[in-house]
């Protein structure tokens, strides 16, 4: 294995040039995936770009069911398994009309990250969270703030991201997230978004490469359907 990379004895198998399992079971995750050998070397990709030190950024959509949140749940074990630094906010419809409570929740495993920003952004994002009295929100600047923020926590180990069910976030957090998805270089952060159609947030999110999460292929349906009987 290279020494320069030693996330990549631990990724996807995929990485390695193996041959891809049709089916596994992952550890630490209740997720058993049936085929879906596509998408999953699209996934694997981006850890790989991450542990190489570049960003990448993927918004998955497909219909309800369509396994989503299961391909996105089999990158975090990926990326959980070779020790990378994971973060994951899913969407809620209680929370949709709260301005930047999905932010919020996705922020606060890395408060202590917000001292560290530069003075202006980190008050934007200490008097957006209600943590001083302030102006206005500037909303250039929160963003910003978490786009500063997603790289300090990246730098000393790659970030996985993952934002599922788009469709119910606040609309002032899918904002945000989009500025940041379109402003990831190379901080070796992977930002995944998953949206059900029809996709009514997915104008936020314009810019950002999208992979459409369609129906199984005729081997997995049918090996699926057999697992169930
Ligand atoms: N490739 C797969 N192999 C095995 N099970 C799968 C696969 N894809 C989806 N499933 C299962 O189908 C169900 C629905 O999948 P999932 O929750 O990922 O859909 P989703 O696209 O996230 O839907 P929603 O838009 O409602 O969030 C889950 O129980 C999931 O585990
Ligand atoms: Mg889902």
């Amino acid at each position: 294995m290279p020494d320069q990379c030693p996330w990549q004895m631990l990724l996807h198998p995929v990485f390695h040039g193996e041959r891809y399992p049709a089916r596994r079971v992952l550890k630490d995750v209740d997720v058993v995936l049936v085929g879906r050998l596509a998408e999953r070397e699209v996934l694997g990709g981006l850890l790989a770009r991450a542990a190489d030190g570049y960003s990448s950024t993927l918004v998955l959509h497909g219909e309800a069911g369509s396994g989503k949140t299961a391909l996105l749940d089999d990158t975090l074990a990926a990326a959980a398994a070779a020790g990378m630094q994971a973060a994951r906010l899913t969407g809620v419809e209680p929370e949709t009309q709260l301005g930047y409570a999905g932010l919020h929740r996705f922020l606060l495993p890395f408060a202590g990250h917000v001292e560290r920003l530069p003075v202006p952004q980190r008050d934007a994002l200490r008097s957006t969270f209600g943590l001083v009295a302030g102006p206005p929100t500037d909303r250039f600047l929160v963003a910003l703030g978490v786009l500063t923020l997603l790289a300090d926590v990246a730098s000393p180990a790659p970030l996985v991201c993952v934002v599922d069910g788009v469709q119910w976030l606040d609309p002032e957090s899918a904002v945000v997230l989009g500025f940041v998805a379109r402003r990831l270089y190379a901080e070796r952060v992977a930002l995944l978004f998953a949206v059900r159609e029809p996709a009514g947030q997915l104008s936020v999110l314009a810019g950002v490469p999208e992979l459409a999460i369609g129906g199984l292929d005729e081997d997995a349906a049918t090996e699926l359907l057999a697992d169930g009987q």
